[in-house]
């Protein structure tokens, strides 16, 4: 049984909405939280699937953790069993369809002195690993992977860690976090060098546990983090803002869609995520930063959209790590858009939860848009979009894009298996309905 969207053509959005707690910095709360000493309270918990998956493995290795369900909305409270106390986990920790989970996981799994296998769904399954056991295998971890460099993972404990200088040959926030998490565990000092900024979640939380993170500059963008392992964790409490690449659907659906003036609340404006407004900026939209403050170290704002006539672009490549998760709906926003879009140096689309670039120019053709995917990106011309089928391959940011698309289309929209929206955003149908868009579900298979 899958869940079908079916979405009709044309419709505003207006009003005030609240899109669920940040998806990155909820997996880290739970993570963070647990390696702590003391008791963490989080507000604001992202109850989707991927976040809940994290939740649950760490319940398995012996962490008392309370909510979401009894404590209420996003409440969850976290007793730290601090950086050596987790226990062996019985059986293998399923991970679902959440990479960050299996990549930050690998690393703070690669310091116990216990074996644990990591799993996870299709998709997952189909993920590149070597991009974490390399590096951690340097730091003196052993890890069994499958054909390919792909999950399960059999992480061996016991391993002694030693820090190492890494300098990450792809702008990923989640290979940094696995070794900088791997690195509390090692001996010396471990530092990581990216080619271009990521989201710096875990550097900032660390920091809010009280663990000492260095961070230095570099050439041309690039920067280096560094911590020193043998540290403490103190417990904290923990604010999680809307997740931007939720609010990303609503961003370009306003703009989109005319005659919409749409208020998104809380929305986290950390800078390394913000690539998004830019970009859509540089296209024409008309977005509004409102009520800027600061929310337990990470900078939060609310976002009033309105439509406008957006206009293709070259989307600078510099801008493409601070937007990554937001390509998919960025795609529906350039096809709605009057000229030429391009993008490259986006290879990295290509291994996400399915082909992204594909996948989108896949569903784009099906509409009637000119999308032409390249080994790094996507040139779109900008037309009428029509109605008809179009396949998620169970990717949640694809179904979400395609289901916004109707807003600039001329006939329904039905898209196919859209159960994984749930990984990200739960209640996606009902705010989206509730705020103008003419969405309805069918199970199919029943
Ligand atoms: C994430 C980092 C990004 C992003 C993912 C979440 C994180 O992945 O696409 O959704 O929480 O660190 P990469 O590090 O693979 O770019």
């Amino acid at each position: 049984m899958t869940l079908r969207y079916i979405v009709q053509p044309g419709g505003k959005l207006t009003g005030r909405v609240r899109v669920p707690g940040d998806k990155s910095i909820s997996h880290r709360s739970i993570m963070l939280g647990a390696l702590a000493e003391g008791v963490t309270e989080v507000s604001g918990f992202l109850e989707g699937e991927d976040s809940l998956n994290t939740l649950r493995c760490f319940r398995r290795m012996g962490v008392h953790i309370e909510g979401p369900e009894t404590l209420g909305a996003g409440r969850v409270r976290i007793h730290g069993v601090g950086l050596h106390g987790l226990k062996k986990p019985e059986g293998a920790l399923w991970l679902g369809n959440s990479g960050t989970s299996m990549r930050l996981m690998a690393g703070i799994i690669a310091g116990q002195d216990f074996d644990a296998i990591m799993e996870g769904d299709a998709s997952l399954s189909r993920r590149p690993m070597r991009r974490v056991t390399e590096p951690l295998g340097l730091m003196g971890a052993r890890i069994d992977t499958a054909e390919g460099g792909r999950p399960p993972l059999t992480v061996h404990g016991g391993s002694k860690l030693k820090g190492i200088r890494y300098v990450m040959p792809m702008a990923s926030a989640q290979v940094k976090s696995c070794l900088l998490l791997a690195g509390l565990y090692a001996e010396g000092e471990t530092c990581v060098t990216e080619p271009a900024p990521t989201r710096d979640h875990t550097e900032r939380m660390l920091q809010g546990f009280g663990y000492e993170v260095r961070r230095h500059p570099g050439e041309g963008g690039s920067s280096t983090v560094c911590v020193t392992g043998g540290g403490k964790l103190t417990a904290t409490s923990i604010d999680v803002p809307s997740d931007i690449s939720s609010a990303a659907f609503f961003l370009v659906a306003a703009s989109i869609a005319e005659g919409s003036d749409l208020v998104l609340e809380h929305v986290g404006m950390n800078p390394t995520r913000t690539g998004v407004i830019e970009i859509l900026r540089m296209m024409g939209g008309n977005i509004e930063v409102l009520n800027e403050r600061v929310v337990g170290g990470e900078p939060v704002a609310d976002l009033r959209v309105k439509s406008a006539r957006l206009k293709g672009i070259r989307i600078p490549e510099a801008l493409v790590p601070l937007a990554i998760d937001e390509f998919p709906i960025l795609f529906v926003a350039a096809a709605c858009a009057e000229g030429e879009t391009v993008l490259t140096g986006a290879e990295e689309l290509r291994v996400k939860e399915s082909d992204r670039i594909q996948v989108m120019a896949d569903g784009l053709t099906t509409l009637g848009i000119d999308a032409r995917p390249t080994p790094d990106g996507m040139v779109i011309r900008g037309g009428q979009l029509g109605g008809g089928t179009v396949l998620s391959h169970d990717d949640h940011r694809i179904a979400m894009s395609f289901a916004m698309a109707a807003l600039c289309a001329s006939g329904e929209i039905r898209i196919e298996e859209c159960d994984n929206v749930n990984t990200s955003f739960p209640g996606f149908v009902e705010l989206a309905r509730g705020a103008g868009l003419a969405i309805t579900t069918e199970v199919v298979g029943a």
